[in-house]
């Protein structure tokens, strides 16, 4: 870990902490938002790797201007044993990057052995926040490592379709979350029973759902509103043009929290700035480049916000 960090340096976490950016829509820009937040956290003196998950449509190694000769295939292909030998420096201090260039086509849907492979993996990188950019969709594969991570982040766009695909997404990987809290306490079948006379139970969400468990059977509810209590995903919306889509966030968040119970926390709007098209046709992030610009400081506060967000949980 980094040692004796100077005044104004966030501290490291005690164990690598890992942050998943994710979403349901294509081109939201869950990539741009990863590296430079990867280069933030990096810039900050904790240290960075950045893993591209997105093994159909891996361009994070473009995005940073390194090659990437070895990456997340290799672990596969059992060409590498493990993803501390395969980090690629980025020229930037403190920032590495495990590449998803060179995988299959068959990569991209890896087993349930070879996700929990990965996913131990993951954990086990030798870093202080180790960021997972994923790839578009709602698929388990991206919703396990999704909800996986300590802080999932959800990135959208102020647009219908991605507004429409953002809370698909939020509802399979809380739903997902939610029957395994459900199978953890042992009430399947309840609640099975339950949502197949939904209508008559009078249940139209899963926070009604939790409540009439509550109500069967006193600790199982319990059990899953406590799972489901520590389950926090984080929202940034992206490529904002108009001021009142700054307030999207919030209107997300509380039908988050209306329909599941579940507390999602918007960290923050991201504006459409050319900059940031250039600095990927630059293959070198805004962030590194121009950290003083509107971009660049939202998202150094936001990696401060999620880097004491994590000091938090630790210390409880
Ligand atoms: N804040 C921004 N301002 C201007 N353009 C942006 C911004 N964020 C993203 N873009 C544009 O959106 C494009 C897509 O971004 P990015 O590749 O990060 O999306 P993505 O969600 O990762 O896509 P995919 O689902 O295909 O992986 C970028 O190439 C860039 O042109
Ligand atoms: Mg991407």
């Amino acid at each position: 870990m980094t040692e004796d960090p100077s005044p104004g340096q966030p501290i490291p976490p005690q164990v690598p902490r890992v942050w998943a950016v994710g979403g349901g829509k294509g081109g939201v820009g869950k990539s741009v938002v990863a590296t430079n937040l990867g280069v933030a956290v990096a810039r900050l003196g904790l240290r960075c790797v950045l893993v591209d998950a997105d093994l159909g449509g891996a361009n994070l190694h473009t995005m940073l201007g390194v090659s990437a000769k070895k990456g997340l295939a290799s672990i596969f292909n059992h060409e590498s044993a493990s993803l501390n030998d395969i980090l690629i420096p980025t020229g930037i201090a403190n920032l590495h990057l495990v590449s998803g260039a060179q995988a299959l086509l068959d990569m991209a849907n890896p087993k349930h052995a070879q996700k929990l492979k990965l996913l131990r993996q993951l954990f086990a990188i030798d870093a202080d926040i180790i960021l997972i950019d994923l790839s578009a969709g709602s698929s388990f594969n991206v919703i396990d490592f999704f909800n996986a991570a300590h802080d999932p982040i959800m990135v959208v766009a102020p647009t219908p379709t991605s507004i429409e695909n953002a809370y698909h997404f939020l509802n399979a990987a809380l739903h997902r979350r939610f029957m395994q809290a459900v199978a953890k306490a042992e009430v399947t079948e309840l609640a099975k029973k339950a949502l197949a006379d939904k209508n008559a139970n009078g249940l139209h969400s899963p926070r009604e759902l939790l409540r009439y468990l509550c109500h069967e059977h006193p600790d199982a509810g319990s059990a899953i509103g406590s799972m489901m209590a520590g389950v926090r995903p984080k929202l940034i919306v992206n490529q904002v043009r108009r001021e009142e889509d700054m307030h999207l966030g919030d209107q997300i968040a509380y039908a988050c929290h209306d329909f599941y119970g579940v507390k999602l926390e918007y960290l923050g709007g991201l504006r459409s700035d050319d900059r940031v098209v250039s600095s990927i046709l630059d293959r070198k992030p805004l962030q590194a480049t121009q950290p003083a610009c509107q971009f660049s400081t939202v998202i150094e506060g936001i990696a401060m916000r999620l880097i004491n967000r994590d000091r938090e949980a630790q210390h409880g």
